[in-house]
């Protein structure tokens, strides 16, 4: 992942019908007052009712599946080639642009690699009646699975507004549709880390989180959204590369932020050294017998 680069990737992007998120609500959420941060500025944190969304996307919209390893679940998806929507949210031809698109119109690797890893590793315990939360979710994959694999209750949470308009929420529903569940079950937000604590109190069983750990600068309020909304015995499951070239960013650097805070405690769950590491890490609170060095 660049920084800066010239070419505007988005694979598996969604078939985004009349796309103008402008017509879509009265105040588009990019649109509205940002949060200054630092050197940038953020969206805040709202909620998406998905009955406010165009329907005909999950009607109409091509649907593609992908077969999840090892169970009998495919997750529906759209798909289609977009660089439109890129271009109403990024200035330049970049594939992430600073606190105005986040990239979640792409499916990232290290969500593949999750997806697989969770499939693999004790699902029913880790899922069946929990509370989940896919942060940073782009298309929903992760959610979406947590569904599939029996999980209660899962929210969405990507920065960009037009993202889960025009892609997770279709991407949810049409699953739900799929397995007779109710949109009830989920619940939808969009914009910054730094205010969705204030805006949701609710406590998470499991959070996934996959290709979110790029920009250190957001270190901070990634993990006050963990320590905020996270169960005192949940786990949060994190996909990364360990080092995000133009960036800094990666799993080692946000390993080293996690031990100086000394709330949590991490351990590796998986490492793929082919090309670029790609680590998935499982963060927990601290316990008084894990700080004692008595955990197992
Ligand atoms: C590279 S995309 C990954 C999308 C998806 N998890 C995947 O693996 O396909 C990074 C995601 O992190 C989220 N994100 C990054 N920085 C954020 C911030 N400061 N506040 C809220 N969300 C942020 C965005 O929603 C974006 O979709």
């Amino acid at each position: 992942m660049q920084h800066v680069c010239h070419m505007v990737l988005i694979g598996n992007v969604g078939e985004v019908k009349n796309v103008d998120p402008r017509k879509k609500r009265p105040t588009p959420h990019f649109m509205q007052d940002k949060v200054t941060d630092s050197d940038s500025k953020w969206l805040p944190a709202v909620e998406i009712d998905p009955s406010e969304v165009d329907g005909a996307l999950v009607t109409e919209g091509k649907w593609f599946t992908k077969k999840v390893s090892n169970t009998d679940h495919s997750i529906y998806y759209l798909s289609s080639e977009s660089n439109h929507t890129s271009k109403i949210l990024c200035r330049s031809d970049a594939d992430i642009e600073e606190a105005q698109y986040e990239g979640g119109f792409k499916v990232w690797d290290c969500t593949y690699h999750l997806m697989k890893y969770l499939c693999l590793n004790n699902p029913k315990a880790r899922f069946i009646g929990k509370k989940v939360l896919d942060l940073g979710c782009g298309n929903g994959f992760l959610g979406i699975l947590s569904i599939y694999l029996g999980a209660e209750v899962v929210h969405f949470q990507d920065y960009n507004d037009i993202v889960i308009r025009n892609i997770t929420i279709p991407n949810v529903l049409k699953n739900l549709q799929k397995c007779s569940l109710p949109p009830e079950k989920c619940k939808f937000y969009a914009g910054d880390w730094k205010s969705f604590s204030e805006l949701n109190s609710f406590k998470y069983d499991v959070i996934l989180t996959a290709a979110t750990i790029y920009n250190s600068k957001c270190y901070g309020k990634l993990l006050s959204v963990f320590e905020e909304n996270l169960e005192s015995s949940g786990s949060v499951i994190l996909a990364a590369k360990s080092h995000y070239f133009g960036w800094g960013g990666g799993t080692r650097k946000f390993e080293d932020y996690l031990q100086q805070n000394s709330k949590f405690e991490t351990s590796t769950l998986w490492t793929c050294s082919e090309g670029v590491q790609q680590d998935i890490i499982e963060i927990k609170f601290q316990t008084k017998d894990s700080v004692n060095g008595l955990s197992s």
